[in-house]
């Protein structure tokens, strides 16, 4: 009919367009940033000195001997990255039923930690506070006759752990074996030892993911657990509103910060809890995501930079304060550009 006559302003009123115009324009309007100050990388330490060993499932990650380790953190510091996450690589001889190994003052991960708060006190040092390094079936916990990890057992050894990562200088320690009531028992043990400083960043909603592969095997705790799983502690995938119950748990009990692990399939999480909560929330950016990333970038298939960078903000915009990421060093090394 008379189309051609329509008047303009029958046009669209709102034109979306006209402020992604200009890149001056898309900067004004960005909603999300992202700095250095946005993450935490996470090392694997191993026993020995000059010692270096590649994870084959997670190319350009290594295992370093705590002397490398501290050339790498005084790296991490200079780049603006606030906080490194370590986790230990325990020698099969140390492992046992027991998991004592865990809370020995002389562990690897407890020398790691006193290394490298005194040659770069200023970095932030997290711990992992579980069992399955350190034990010989790879189970966060103790185990019954039955082969069920039991709670309130692990939870006394997660304690002792806790207040020795402590004791040797952590500024964080992270629980992320699932056990029931576990923040609110390190809370008090750390109070009633005088660490009132230690923050506590919970896994609270920890799933029971296929995603932490690579992880296993670089920690070496893969072939302990051979066809094992932790769906007894760890969450299932389908759920939602119990990961609003875990971390309203872990609040209440004394975590300064919250956690949702994995990161990309999950960011439907992060967002409900940051909305309920409102406090410090991060996210893994785990193992097997950074495996998928680095693998498809190595075919080509992907740009490296610009996918992982994507995936960073994203988790952001999801609500994240920040992100635990093997591409810690890279994405800092990229903003720099
Ligand atoms: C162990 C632990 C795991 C990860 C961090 N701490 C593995 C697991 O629960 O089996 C996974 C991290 C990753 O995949 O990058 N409690």
């Amino acid at each position: 009919m008379a189309d051609l006559d329509t008047p303009r302003s029958s046009y669209p009123v709102t034109r979306m367009r006209r402020m992604r115009r200009d890149d001056f324009s898309r900067r004004m309007m960005r909603e999300t940033t992202l700095t250095p100050d946005d993450l935490i990388y996470p090392v694997f330490v191993l026993e020995g000195s000059g010692e270096r060993e590649a994870v084959a499932s997670m190319p350009g990650v290594e295992r370093l001997s705590i002397d490398l380790l501290v050339e790498e953190a005084r790296a991490v510091q200079r780049m603006g990255i606030p906080a490194m996450a370590l986790f230990p690589v325990t020698p099969l001889s140390a492992k046992s039923l027991d998991a004592a190994e865990a809370f020995n003052p002389g562990g690897l991960a407890q020398r790691a930690v006193r290394a490298l708060k005194d040659a770069v006190p200023e970095l932030g040092i997290m711990t992992d506070v579980a069992l399955d390094p350190f034990t010989t079936h790879g189970q966060d916990g103790l185990i019954d006759e039955a082969g069920y990890v039991m709670n309130d057992p692990t939870v006394e050894v997660l304690v002792r752990q806790a207040l020795s990562h402590a004791e040797a200088g952590a500024d964080i320690v992270a629980p992320s074996d699932m056990m029931d009531g576990r923040i609110g028992a390190v809370r008090a043990a750390l109070e009633a030892e005088g660490h009132i400083h230690t923050r506590i960043l919970a896994y609270s909603a920890k799933y029971a993911s296929s995603y932490y592969g690579p992880f296993r095997d670089a920690v070496g705790s893969a072939a302990n657990l051979g066809g094992g799983n932790k769906y007894t502690y760890q969450m299932d995938p389908a759920n939602s509103d119990e990961a609003i119950h875990e971390v309203a748990l872990d609040l209440e009990e004394g975590a300064d910060m919250v956690m949702v692990k994995p990161g990309m399939p999950y960011l439907d999480i992060v967002r409900r809890i940051k909305d309920q909560f409102g406090a410090p929330t991060f996210v893994y950016h785990v193992s097997g995501e950074y495996a998928m990333l680095k693998a498809a970038s190595q075919n080509g298939w992907l740009d490296e930079k610009a996918v992982v960078l994507e995936a960073m903000v994203s988790m952001k915009r999801a609500g994240a304060d920040g992100v635990l990421t093997y591409y810690a060093k890279d994405i800092a090394r990229w903003l720099a550009e």
